[in-house]
């Protein structure tokens, strides 16, 4: 069985320093050489940050409340997720790049990359792009189930294992602490809007307000409303176009954990035992000390 599981897993190659998987290493060259458009998009994040959270919002501004368009496509192939590629017999193919080339403008287009390695063209066109962060600990245990659900991930192995690979920035997309630090400095050189998963969770309403005013987007209160609901936790694990049910069949297993897994903010208490928690802030005080970027890890 273990021998099964390791052979299905993906594998694992680096560029600049940073792990990926070795699809994405290889076809490194040409998301490099991506061609952004100036009416471009960026929704970037560290992975699990609340990512498909915010495609959707964004849709749902887009679309102007139109939840029928929204559910045009799943969120994989309404947003390309930029540098990600699949070519596995098991699957349907996939690819980042060629979705975007074909799609007609204004798109909207989704990445994981730290800063540094998002593709000049996107700061030469000056595109608008929104960040998102969520606190180390919960993107830790969301990072975590990840990995134990879906093949298109790494074996996590145990949670401690999970943890130290973590804070090492041994897992795909590379360091969080370096992710998130890397993007603050650099929204005050770019078109960037920084949010918080955390604020999210605490004032959506607020938090949507601020993509509107970024978007150069107005829409009226029952449009604004309709958007706050269809972009709840609730209603978007039961959408089929948002929940990932619908892709990755044989590579996502959500009985193991749901993509739509809880969507709150602390549940690292349930997963933290004391002493990793010591060691865990005592880490972060050391990788966060150069920054001014202040998370919170419960509402
Ligand atoms: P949990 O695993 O903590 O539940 P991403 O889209 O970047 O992969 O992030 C996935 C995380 O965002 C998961 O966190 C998921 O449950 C959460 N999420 C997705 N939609 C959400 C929503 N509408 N409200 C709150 N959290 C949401």
């Amino acid at each position: 069985l273990s021998l099964k599981q390791t052979v299905l897993r993906v594998e694992i190659g680096e560029v600049e320093g940073i792990p990926f998987t070795k699809t994405i290493c290889s076809t490194w060259d040409q998301v490099w050489k991506f061609k952004a458009r100036p009416d471009d998009l960026l929704i970037a994040t560290y992975a699990k940050a609340g990512t498909t959270w915010t495609q959707e919002i964004v849709d749902m501004i887009q679309q102007n409340g139109d939840v029928e368009k929204c559910r045009r496509a799943t969120t994989y192939r309404r947003h390309p997720f930029l540098e990600w590629s699949i070519q596995e017999p098991s699957v349907e193919s996939y690819s980042g790049l060629e979705l975007a080339e074909a799609m007609p403008s204004p798109r909207t287009i989704k990445t994981h990359l730290p800063v540094q390695l998002v593709p000049p063209s996107f700061w030469e066109q000056n595109c608008k792009i929104i960040y998102v962060a969520r606190n180390a600990k919960d993107s830790l245990v969301s990072y975590y189930h990840f990995h134990r659900m879906s093949k298109g991930m790494p074996d996590p192995g145990t949670w401690e294992e999970f943890m130290e690979k973590f804070m090492t920035g041994k897992v795909l997309w590379g360091s969080w602490y370096d992710h998130v630090k890397g993007w603050w400095k650099a929204k005050d050189k770019h078109r960037i809007l920084y949010l918080f998963y955390e604020d999210m969770k605490e004032n959506p309403k607020q938090e949507i307000q601020k993509i509107l005013k970024f978007l150069e987007k107005e829409v009226n209160q029952e449009v604004l409303n309709k958007i706050l609901h269809n972009t709840s936790f609730e209603v978007m694990k039961e959408n089929p176009m948002t929940n990932y049910t619908t892709e990755f069949q044989g590579i996502m297993d959500h009985s193991i954990s749901p993509f739509m897994r809880k969507g709150v903010v602390g549940d690292w208490k349930n997963y933290f035992t004391v002493a990793q928690n010591k060691k865990f802030d005592e880490d972060y005080k050391k990788k966060m000390a150069d920054t001014s970027l202040v998370f919170r890890t419960e509402l």
